[in-house]
């Protein structure tokens, strides 16, 4: 079958890991997807050394993947707001179908940007935007459809816990792990994002759009970080039989939806408790499934690569289908079950 071209946009950690991935993998992804996945343009200042574009066409100005008429899908890597936001509409625009792992892009612009995919008949697809390689949207969005959602609860910023995990178990100070986190390709490009709980925020947001059908409500999410948690604290709240752990929690209440993210006491003895390091861990509560729980690396290269392929594989197979014009990610407005965000 012909193959899908994709430009590839940002080659820092996570575009480094989906080149990668999709090289080594290849003939399992073509397998899967239906047909071959190919990387037909990147574009990036820096290049990467942990990848061989020594075969690919590389640019250095992002809009040129627009422009290109053998491009089916822009995958956008390159963070942040502005360029990303530029860069995704002028794609849509184009025809283009969009993958993006940028969450502050679809907390804040999300709700413009479906519109402009529904007109265009693209799909924008987002796994890898929460909870890195967890496989979350997929989860609540199609493994829990028939259900009624009345929680979803868990710790979403890798880095975050990481952190909170290391000055927990070695005693090391807050900066210095946030460096270590910050080297190892986990943190955001601006890491107050990460310790002040706005990455967090971000995620949070999708996360109630997809399991609760209302638009994205970024701006309504009491946010509070771990920026001012001392490792005083956290021996303290072992002495009394708790781990701090920083949660999102967004759930059903009589008045509304409630959406929140915080540092939280959890007794020792529970699940979340004992999530450690980068892992993320996310509880989904339904009516009729009752608790569920997924857990799996929230940052870093390739587990972030891992969702970021498998949307291209679902791109892949809906192309060329009648499939294709369904948009089937922009289904947030349309679920719409009359909950007031508080
Ligand atoms: N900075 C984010 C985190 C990256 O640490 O969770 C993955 O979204």
């Amino acid at each position: 079958m012909k193959p899908v071209k994709v430009a590839v946009c940002g080659l820092g950690t996570v575009g480094g890991g989906v080149f990668n991935v999709l090289q080594r993998n290849a003939s399992e992804i073509a397998r899967r997807a239906g047909r071959p996945i190919v990387v037909e343009q990147v574009a990036t200042r820096n290049l990467n050394p942990s990848c061989d574009t020594s075969s690919v066409y590389v640019c250095q100005d992002v809009l040129e993947v627009t422009e290109n008429p053998e491009i089916d899908v822009v995958v956008e890597l390159i963070g942040g707001y502005e360029a990303a936001f530029e860069l995704v509409m002028r794609a849509i625009k184009s025809g283009k179908h969009v993958v993006t792992a940028n969450k502050a892009l679809i907390a804040v612009h999300g709700n413009e940007i479906f519109q402009a995919a529904r007109e265009a008949g693209v799909v924008v697809a987002f796994e890898a935007a929460v909870a890195g390689g967890i496989p979350i949207i997929k989860s609540i969005r199609e493994g829990l459809t028939a259900n009624k959602i009345n929680w979803v609860a868990g710790i979403i910023n890798g880095t975050g816990n990481f952190i909170l995990t290391n000055m927990q178990q070695a005693g090391r100070s807050f900066d210095d792990v946030l460096a270590e986190a910050q080297a190892l390709g986990y943190a955001e490009a601006d890491p107050t994002f990460d310790v002040e709980g706005i990455d967090a925020a971000h995620k949070l947001a999708i996360l109630s759009a997809i399991a609760f059908g209302v638009p994205l409500s970024f701006d309504k999410v009491y946010t509070e970080g771990i920026s001012r948690i001392d490792i005083e604290d956290i021996r303290h709240a072992e002495e009394l039989g708790y781990n701090i752990k920083h949660l999102g929690i967004t759930r059903r209440t009589e008045n509304g939806l409630e959406l929140r993210v915080h540092p939280t006491l959890i007794p020792k003895d529970r699940l979340l408790a004992n999530v450690h390091g980068v892992k993320n861990a996310v509880m989904v509560h339904g009516d009729a499934v009752g608790p569920t729980l997924y857990y799996g690396a929230g940052a870093g290269a390739e587990p972030t690569a891992s969702a970021v392929i498998a949307d291209l594989v679902d791109v892949a197979r809906a192309m060329g289908s009648d499939q294709e014009s369904r948009v089937p990610y922009l289904a947030f407005a349309e679920q719409a079950d009359d909950l007031p965000v508080l």
